[in-house]
């Protein structure tokens, strides 16, 4: 026999040398949830691990990340107050400005990026204004959202992420941070974002499930692929600089599809029922917590540079053993 693939194999150190796919710390992004309130630090029961903080626990968290090696973070804000246009997701003294604003205060050593959505902030819990006849105003909705960017960088965000799904939101907030002279803060777009059921335990820990019908007006269907591809293709042109698919496990063939189609820096979120599903089972001694690292491996094989993910603080632990 000539070829033996198993030579390669045959030591860890010959197994180090030839691995294609590495993960490293600089790529991943960790979600933080933000709440009113003073003193609070209190596990989320649908996300084992992680925490509903208040601003004042930022100093111990942030402490806590930059001994994990975690520099990038991203922010929800759960807000006390809600009302039908979502007020407080563009208030001077809302709650994902205030943890912007200390984050920032505390620290240069981390990147702020902030989700930009409605649904958290909204009475009805859907991602924008809505009609009398309970649907999603695409344009009106622009404006809103556009507003809400535009507060979360003047309160010190380092990049904006919509979540939204409107049509045409990258590039009314493109044109809006340009107007107030941020135009070198740059924009990640959830570009392909799914109707998914793997958001469950997000819109437990955020309060932000739609009080009635669901979100498949706007995200998409999880059947399809080329519509992917179209929304990237839109986000690109109206200014994103970084593209997302959501979720990620289960899309695998879509970041492929995106990263083989554009030149871009493709992120994947890596999303809250991915992680519960699997930190349940290592929990409960299912599975080795081997089994993490794999599946994040494979979201970085597929195609994805960056990585949202809430394992971010077990990765970071793994790596180091
Ligand atoms: C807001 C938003 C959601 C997530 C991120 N931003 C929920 C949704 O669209 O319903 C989901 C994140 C996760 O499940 O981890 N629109």
């Amino acid at each position: 026999m000539i070829k033996r693939p198993r030579r390669l194999r045959s030591s860890e150190l010959v197994r180090d040398l030839v691995r294609e796919t590495r993960i490293e710390m600089d790529n991943l992004i960790y979600p933080l949830f933000i709440v009113e309130g003073e003193n609070i630090k209190k596990e989320i029961g649908s996300l084992p691990d992680v925490y509903h903080l208040s601003v004042d626990k930022l100093e111990e968290e942030v402490n806590e990340l930059k001994e994990l090696g975690i520099k990038y973070v991203m922010l929800f804000g759960v807000p006390d107050e809600k009302d039908e246009y979502g007020k407080e997701a563009y208030a001077e003294d809302g709650i994902v400005q205030k943890a912007t604003r200390e984050i920032k205060r505390l620290t240069n050593d981390i990147y702020v990026i902030t989700d930009i959505c409605m649904c958290q902030y909204t009475s009805h819990g859907h991602c924008g204004i809505l009609r009398p006849n309970g649907y999603v105003d695409n344009d009106k909705t622009l404006e809103y959202l556009s507003r809400i960017a535009l507060s979360h960088v003047e309160a010190g965000a380092d990049m904006v992420a919509p979540s939204d799904m409107m049509d045409g939101r990258i590039g009314h907030m493109r044109k809006t941070l340009d107007a107030a002279g941020y135009e070198n803060t740059p924009i990640m777009a959830y570009s392909a974002k799914y109707a998914s059921s793997f958001y469950g335990p997000f819109r437990d820990a955020a309060h932000s499930a739609p009080s009635f019908g669901d979100r498949r007006s706007y995200q998409m269907d999880p059947a399809n692929t080329d519509e992917a591809v179209r929304e990237v293709e839109l986000d690109i042109e109206e200014g994103a600089d970084i593209v997302m698919v959501k979720p990620a496990l289960s899309y695998l063939d879509v970041i492929r599809r995106i990263k083989d189609n554009f030149n871009m820096p493709i992120a994947a979120y890596n999303v809250s029922g991915e992680y519960s599903m699997l930190k349940l089972a290592v929990k409960n001694g299912l599975l080795d917590e081997k089994a993490i690292m794999e599946s994040i491996v494979s979201i970085k094989r597929a195609g994805a540079d960056i990585i949202i993910t809430y394992f971010a603080k077990d990765i970071s632990r793994m790596l180091r053993k």
